[in-house]
């Protein structure tokens, strides 16, 4: 493994979720691979597990981990070619990637799309100008349309809890939730990516008209404007907002209902809930739903480590 900016980087999933479980049952089993060695962590936006959860996962493959807040810290970085830089932006990427590469021999990014140019963002403007620049791997630590150490982290948590009995697929539910802020697809589609990916699930994606997913995220998994529906016999759901694709970045009319609840988790297979956090209570899900013992949230952010872990061992293996 070279970069990690998706799912096509992660080769055998099975083997990144077997070596993450390792690293959980044995966090120091590796504690030499990076010694020597510097990862940057640079964040263009917040960021509580992601950021706690690679350092601390760097540190125990032996690395230094220097977490750089250049939203806060950094100069204001200018990502176009040719800019004339007579307004805001202090630095280009041009000059500032290449030296974070001399300084560090793998980088973490943390970038957000802009939720106003679709193809700037979808092209994935920002992270694909790092990778140009620095010249050393990268790992994405969210981007403008994926979230991959998400995924893999979600994926092994999901795994923790199968085989489900009586079924040789487990039902797997993705469903939107409301949300008082426009926000990324990134989540989504990536959940979307590694889940049609791994195909070790029947999955379906449930979310109010008009705010379908990119189709090249979606795969062939069944979608349905019928929430309700799509919960039925569910082992899994789920949950997280994202804003329109279609009308880009927009949160359309407003839309009711939606929120899980108890009440409709009665359909399910006893479902276990996920969610990337941070989440929004009683806006995205219910407090009863989040604080029952169905709630996966709290060992989806604790698996964090072991996925990062998993990808920088890969990527140091690699540099050997
Ligand atoms: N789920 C996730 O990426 O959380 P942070 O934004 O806190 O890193």
């Amino acid at each position: 493994m070279t970069n990690f900016l998706s799912v096509k980087d992660a080769g055998n999933i099975e083997e990144l979720i077997a070596s993450a479980k390792d690293f959980r049952t044995n966090p120091l089993k590796n504690s030499s691979i990076g010694k020597g060695k510097r990862i940057g962590l640079v964040f263009l936006n917040p960021s509580l597990r992601t950021r706690l959860s690679t350092q601390k996962a760097a540190q125990n493959l032996g690395m230094e981990a220097v977490v750089f807040n250049a939203s806060q810290d950094g100069w204001s970085l200018e990502f176009e070619e040719g800019a004339i830089m007579n307004g805001t932006t202090v630095e280009h990427i041009k000059d500032a990637a290449p030296i974070l590469g001399r300084y560090f021999d793998v980088l973490g990014i943390r970038t957000f799309p802009s939720l106003k140019n679709k193809e700037e963002d979808y092209s994935e403007y920002v992270m694909k100008q790092f990778v140009k620049y620095a010249g050393i791997p990268i790992v994405s630590l969210e981007s403008a349309t994926v979230h991959p150490l998400q995924s893999l982290t979600d994926i092994i948590t999901l795994t923790d809890y199968l085989p489900i009995q009586n079924k040789t697929k487990p039902k797997v539910v993705l469903t939107w939730a409301p949300h008082v802020k426009p926000l990324p697809q990134c989540v989504a589609n990536s959940f979307c990516e590694w889940i049609t990916t791994w195909d070790k699930c029947e999955f379906t994606i449930a979310h109010p008209e008009g705010y379908d997913l990119d189709k090249s995220f979606t795969g062939n998994a069944c979608v349905t404007n019928d929430q309700a529906q799509s919960l039925n016999d569910a082992d899994f759901v789920y949950v997280k907002n994202w804003s329109s694709y279609k009308d880009y970045g927009k949160i359309l009319q407003p839309v009711h209902n939606w929120m899980l609840t108890n009440q409709k988790l009665a359909t399910t297979n006893n479902a276990k809930i996920m969610h990337c956090l941070p989440v929004r209570r009683n806006v995205e899900l219910s407090d009863e739903v989040l604080d029952s013992k169905n709630s996966l949230v709290t060992e989806q952010a604790a698996n964090r480590v072991w996925a990062a872990q998993a990808v920088i061992a890969k990527i140091l293996n690699h540099m050997q």
